[in-house]
């Protein structure tokens, strides 16, 4: 679909919820503390199992042949994996379920595996090289300076305010040479710059998805660099999200295009839950419109 014709429709989504939706209540909200991000994700993660993956991976799917097929789940820790060698030490920021870090560790006997999120674990089916904590990664005390060959998270650090906190723990827990992948939305121009309706849809995506609003990608490279990390790989995967976003967007349209059901909707179940079948709804066009951004870094630690 045209680029212009998904502004349009942005547009068009953005009044239509106004007329039966206080969308200036969904975003006064709660903010997006550790507590609420955590609220969210024990509130949405029947729905996630549902409608992501039964195996518990919690990203989009990368579709490089452009139709969806449920194992482009597997597109970012296949990636992930080619950098990791026999012997590896392996950081996983905001490991989920865990479905990432199970996965590689099966992938790479070898190799050692610790993840950390804020929610607590739910799976008993870890590997023997790997543990998973419950842990803010904001603050990786419980790791020694230089102890990881490669860190990686996959759609998580959207959800930090203070993404340059992020970095350094990182950058202090990584060995020197070690990479660090991030998979993750970012704005392809500064927030201020788009009109409107196309902010509230940026800021109706991120807190429909928990994150802080979404920063520009100038913004993120930015933090990248001035926490000391070095670019060696970029690939802007976006257009290969859109499959992924369409089927993700069937149940929100067609709730939303039911005003008194979405009416009736909201006003019974919990908003986090809501909030997120608008990110459902607007997803798609935020990214097809080249408003949203979905990229691919890999960074190294001098
Ligand atoms: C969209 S899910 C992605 C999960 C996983 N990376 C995957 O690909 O399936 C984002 C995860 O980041 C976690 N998260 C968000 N902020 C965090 C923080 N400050 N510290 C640790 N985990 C965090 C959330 O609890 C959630 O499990």
């Amino acid at each position: 679909m045209d680029q212009q014709y998904s502004i349009y429709r942005l547009h068009a989504k953005v009044r239509q919820m106004e007329e039966f939706l206080d969308l200036d209540a969904v975003l006064r909200g709660d903010k997006n503390t550790p507590e609420q991000i955590m609220e969210y994700y024990r509130i949405n993660h029947p729905m996630y199992r549902m409608f992501h993956s039964q195996d518990g991976f919690m990203h989009f799917r990368v579709s490089l042949k452009g139709v969806f097929t449920d194992e482009d789940v597997y597109y970012q820790p296949d990636f992930i994996s080619k950098e990791i060698h026999p012997g590896d030490k392996v950081l996983e920021l905001g490991a989920g379920q865990g479905s990432n870090l199970i996965y590689l560790a099966h992938c790479n006997p070898q190799a050692k595996f610790c993840g950390v999120d804020l929610q607590p674990r739910k799976r008993d089916d870890i590997p023997s090289n790997a543990r998973l904590f419950q842990q803010n990664y904001s603050d990786l005390h419980m790791f020694r300076d230089n102890t990881f060959d490669v860190v990686y998270g996959i759609e998580t650090i959207v959800h930090s305010t203070d993404k340059e906190q992020v970095l350094r723990e990182v950058f202090r827990v990584m060995k020197p040479g070690g990479k660090l992948i991030v998979y993750d939305y970012s704005l392809n121009a500064e927030f201020e710059t788009f009109d409107e309706e196309i902010r509230k849809s940026i800021a109706l995506v991120s807190k429909g998805g928990a994150a802080a609003v979404i920063e520009s990608t100038a913004s993120w490279n930015k933090h990248f660099a001035n926490t000391g990390f070095k670019l060696t790989h970029y690939a802007d995967l976006s257009r290969y999200t859109l499959p992924d976003l369409r089927h993700l967007s069937g149940k929100p349209t067609y709730v939303m295009n039911h005003p008194a059901l979405a009416k009736a909707l909201f006003a019974v179940l919990p908003t986090q839950f809501m909030n997120n079948f608008i990110l459902g709804y607007l997803g798609y066009d935020t990214v097809n419109s080249g408003v949203i951004a979905y990229s691919e870094w890999v960074y190294r630690k001098p």
